[in-house]
């Protein structure tokens, strides 16, 4: 009889797993206080959408604008702390990788939470919010003079500074996506968790798997494009899931 809502099945196929990939989306920071993309706007950003603001032009034609808000969800999430999902994450790469089995982090999130939580190896396909890098030379800048400036200027070359995100339109960090792929190609178990899977190129990550027999499980309270062709759905919220299938897969193990 099992005390946990998971079928014996997905926890033999974790088990026994050479490797596991994870991707997650903004739902898994949900529960951290971070609103998802699809969340409407808060309070003063309410009468943008971040389609009008994440983009070069927008930066091009306001630029003090587009610092601000990334400032404001820089602060946001410095006060968020990672949540029980983020943890189980954490504690399931350390399981893994203790038996030698590969665990790849695919996060499409620009908060850091996970890192935060503990997690390793983790691939950042659409940056961090809290690196930034010259809008003209796309150099990672550590530091820069104390300034009023907004945005501050590059200490380098003079141009603006801006957040090392992927912006719409803008390619993904080469590197991150060539990773990230491959790890859907050879992964046993893919779980895609909190993403509405509605931006490429990382909504494609999930199809990748189950084209080459991986089992994939999905973890989102909302159905998703890919919810019809899991393997395994689990309509909950991953700060409640994720712990849940921790302890089944410790269990006894
Ligand atoms: P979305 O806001 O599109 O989707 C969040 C998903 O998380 C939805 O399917 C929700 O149902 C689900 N969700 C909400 N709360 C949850 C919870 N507690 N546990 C699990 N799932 C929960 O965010 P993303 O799919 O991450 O791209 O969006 C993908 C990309 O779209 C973002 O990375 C961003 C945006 O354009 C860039 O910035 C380039």
């Amino acid at each position: 009889m099992n005390d946990h809502p998971f079928p014996t099945q997905l926890i033999q196929e974790l088990r026994q797993a050479g490797h596991i990939a994870i991707l997650t989306g903004a739902g898994i920071s949900a529960e951290s206080g971070v609103p998802t993309f699809r969340d409407a706007q808060t309070g003063l950003w309410a009468r943008y959408s971040p389609e009008e603001l994440a983009t070069p032009q927008a930066f091009r034609r306001n630029p003090r604008l587009v610092w601000e808000w990334y400032a404001w969800r820089r602060e946001l999430v410095a006060k968020a702390e990672p949540n029980p999902g983020h943890l189980a994450l954490a504690q399931l790469e350390a399981y893994f990788t203790a038996r030698n089995g590969r665990f790849t982090l695919i996060t499409q999130n620009v908060d850091g939470l996970h890192q935060r939580a503990g997690s390793q190896n983790v691939i950042e396909l659409h940056g961090n919010i809290n690196r930034t890098k010259c809008f003209e030379e796309e150099v990672i800048v550590e530091a820069w003079p104390p300034t009023d400036d907004v945005p501050p200027a590059c200490p380098y070359c003079g141009g603006y500074l801006r957040p090392d995100v992927v912006w719409f339109g803008e390619n993904l960090p080469a590197a991150a996506l060539v990773a990230a792929s491959t790890a859907a190609q050879m992964c046993d178990v893919f779980l895609s968790i909190g993403t509405s899977g509605l931006v490429q190129p990382a909504a494609s990550l999930p199809y990748l798997a189950l084209r080459h027999g991986a089992v994939v499980v999905e973890i989102n309270p909302d159905e998703t494009s890919l919810t019809a062709q899991a393997t395994y759905v689990f309509n909950g919220p991953a700060g409640q899931v994720l712990p849940v299938l921790w302890q089944a897969l410790t269990l006894n193990s």
